[in-house]
């Protein structure tokens, strides 16, 4: 196999900066750029120890796909020789590794040996004159048991020597600016608002790493090594990498990444390749304990574990450690895949049964999904819930925790807030619902198995609202082809729901019909769909789909929509779905077929555009309301032209966006003056345009200046 080419030093005007390709919810798949090469996130940074090189760096990246490794520069400054020869040749060829090296300060030495005898400034000049891409500086490790007092001491002297580190790291070095403060999710919250702000003279810290941990992964304390993640992250800026300081067991990706670790390090895997253990995906395995492979890699194919116990130790420690590193970087793979398919938090959800500890940290993060607290903790869950797309194609795989994964939150919230009932109906009147129509037992595709009924109820009262039980819920009929609403995997026996009357009253409540009278009804087909009044019905229940659609993914109140969509007519598939939307004669926007969304056309958008004339700002104090209007972002000048005729909206090129912006929905592009530029679907979140400075912000489906060049 040809080894990977020489890493591309980025520019230097990209220097440190991290993009974000693709999110979903609190995961990403980002890249962040040094002088050797891309770290493409999520990834890990195998230890190295610069005099044990059980697995050569040379053949992580020749043969593994590594592409940054880390080491102790410590350790190279207390070794004289080693220090010397570092020195003069400098880290990459001492250590023989192409691409990106990261280096420790020797805070972890002092918490396992008791101080060391470096000083603060003095550490990092040593990794910067090494030409290390990413040092750390000399943070206090805060132990879990110390005393608040002690934890107190570490998160404050930790940022008391942020500055001094960030002077001498210069320019050229990116630093690490750990977050310490122990179990106490305020003085995480603390260290992650003092590190991410501190401002030096030519950088800023480019990664956070989460410390302090160590202690809790050994004896396996899961629920608060992600109380310490969500707590920390809650104040720290959307655009830097965040690092889990010695996580490195396969186990504990799908959750971290989950919740929005993008960087892992670790000695794990040659570790446990010493003490004769295997990783798998879902736990460790004892060499002596097995009879065959639970699990295959290129390392061991071919082999017995018969063999390889008899095998002489370094060679079965290298052995093991080749299997140990294979299956880390196979399953860092399969969570990027996972975020790519918006299926993190089920592969989550799947490895949180491998062991009880983490089931029992995964159910407490359930916990606080269902019930977020005031605190840091409920801050991070709220955002992650709130910046998750909402709606994605293919099927949702049904499971004990379906309700509570952070995308159907999301979805049911909105429908909560969004949804409000017609305010008139098929006939032209406009009194209140008289009556609501529950469809029960009945599959999904809703249009075809049950458009009779609804139609026939609907000729015998106007003002009757159909609705359908689906294993989430009761939703409108409306969004009968928005999935994941109408797209779960399980057995057919799902679909054969039939609440009770207290289950039914509390679905209602939260879609605010409770008090209206309801009937529910099991569909059977009848063949009068072709009569001249039926027609008048579809063509209600299909403006009511979009202007219901309009008002649960682009926060446009229902009097706009049905305004927006005046005369509406469409053109329909040949399974019956809306394809084009017109509205006076003017193609105003296509539902999306793959997943039931909403796609705008450049017409469509000009009119919301004229509808919502607001221009977002950063950090503009919004009144709340349900509906904000379609969310806008604001470009630069300089931007509009290119924008203009259809180009991406880069991220560094934002003047404002509107908070309520959901990443895959719609939004508009507007100049300073708030003319329409363009109109696409949202990449990130408002909170991330604000700081990202690189990676594409809205992917742009139509420029409104193409003919007026
Ligand atoms: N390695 C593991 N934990 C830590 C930590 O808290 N600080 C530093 N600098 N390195 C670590």
């Amino acid at each position: 196999m040809p080894s990977p080419p020489k890493p591309q030093p980025c520019q230097d005007h990209d220097l440190g900066k991290f993009e974000i390709l693709i999110r979903d919810g609190a995961s990403r798949i980002g890249r962040l750029h040094t002088k050797h090469g891309p770290l493409n996130t999520p990834m890990i940074l195998p230890v190295i120890n610069p005099n044990i090189r059980t697995i050569e760096p040379r053949e992580m990246w020749d043969e593994f796909g590594i592409q940054g490794i880390i080491t102790n520069s410590y350790i190279m400054w207390k070794h004289d020789k080693l220090k010397q020869s570092v020195l003069s040749k400098g880290v990459h060829e001492i250590l023989d590794f192409p691409g990106v090296i990261v280096t420790d300060s020797g805070t972890f030495q002092s918490y396992i040996y008791g101080d060391v005898e470096v000083g603060v400034s003095e550490i990092v000049k040593f990794q910067k004159d090494i030409g290390v891409d990413v040092g750390t500086m000399l943070d206090i490790f805060g132990r879990p048991d110390m005393s608040r007092k002690q934890l107190e001491y570490a998160v404050e002297e930790t940022a008391n020597r942020a500055i001094e580190s960030l002077d001498v790291a210069g320019n050229n070095m990116l630093l690490n600016g750990p977050i310490q403060g122990g179990l106490h999710e305020d003085l995480r919250a603390l260290s992650g608002s003092l590190m991410s702000s501190i401002e030096g003279e030519h950088r800023n810290f480019t990664i956070h790493p989460i410390g302090g941990i160590v202690p809790l992964m050994e004896n396996q304390r899961y629920k608060e090594l992600f109380q310490i993640l969500l707590a920390s992250k809650s104040e720290l800026p959307h655009n830097r990498p965040i690092h889990f300081f010695g996580c490195g067991h396969p186990l504990l990706f799908p959750l971290s990444i989950a919740l929005g670790v993008d960087i892992f390090d670790s000695a794990a895997y040659v570790l446990f390749a010493r003490d004769d253990r295997l990783m798998t995906p879902n736990g460790t395995v004892k060499l002596k304990d097995i009879f065959e492979w639970p699990i295959t890699s290129r390392a061991l194919f071919g082999t017995s574990p018969e063999q390889v116990r008899n095998m002489d130790k370094n060679d079965r420690t290298i052995l093991l450690s080749r299997h140990n590193l294979e299956i880390t970087q196979s399953e860092l793979s399969r969570c990027r895949e996972a975020i790519r398919d918006g299926k993190i938090w089920q592969l989550a959800e799947q490895r949180s049964h491998s062991s009880p500890q983490l089931r029992t940290a995964f159910l407490w993060v359930l916990d606080q999904l269902a019930d977020p607290d005031e605190g840091p903790v409920g801050e991070s869950i709220l955002d992650m819930i709130s910046s998750t797309n909402p709606v994605r194609k293919g099927g949702e795989s049904i499971s004990h925790d379906l309700e509570l994964r952070p995308h159907i939150l999301h979805l049911q919230a909105l429908l909560a807030t969004r949804w409000k009932a017609p305010g008139s109906w098929w006939d032209g009147s406009t009194s209140d619902p008289k009556r609501l129509l529950i469809i029960k037992k009945t599959a999904p595709p809703w249009r075809i198995t049950s458009l009779d009924s609804i139609i026939n109820s609907l000729i015998e009262l106007p003002n009757t609202i159909p609705l359908i039980m689906t294993p989430l819920g009761i939703i409108p009929f409306s969004f009968e082809d928005l999935s994941p609403w109408c797209h779960l995997d399980g057995s057919n026996e799902m679909w054969n729901i039939d609440y009770d009357d207290d289950e039914i009253i509390e679905f209602l409540l939260d879609l605010g019909l409770k008090d209206i009278p309801y009937i529910t009804i099991s569909p059977e087909s009848t063949s009068e769909l072709n009569l001249p009044k039926n027609q008048e019905i579809r063509n209600w229940l299909d403006r009511c789909a979009v202007v219901d659609k309009l008002a649960l993914l682009c926060s446009i109140n229902p009097n706009d929509g049905c305004k927006f969509t005046n005369h509406m007519s469409s053109r329909k598939s040949t399974t019956d779905r809306m394809v084009n939307v017109y509205s006076d004669g003017i193609h105003i926007l296509s539902p999306r077929l793959s997943d039931g969304g909403i796609s705008l056309t450049i017409e469509g958008a000009k009119i919301l555009s004229s509808m919502y004339p607001q221009i977002p700002t950063f950090d503009s104090e919004v009144e709340y309301s349900d509906f904000q209007g379609i969310p806008k972002i604001c470009i630069i000048d300089d931007a509009v032209p290119f924008v203009g005729i259809g180009r991406n909206v880069m991220q560094g090129y934002i003047t404002g966006a509107d908070d309520h912006i959901i990443p895959g929905m719609p939004c508009l592009v507007v100049n300073s003056k708030g003319d329409l530029i363009a109109h696409g679907l949202a990449v990130t979140t408002a909170s991330e345009m604000q700081y990202l400075k690189k990676g594409v912000a809205v992917k742009v489906r139509d420029g409104a200046l193409k003919n007026k060049e």
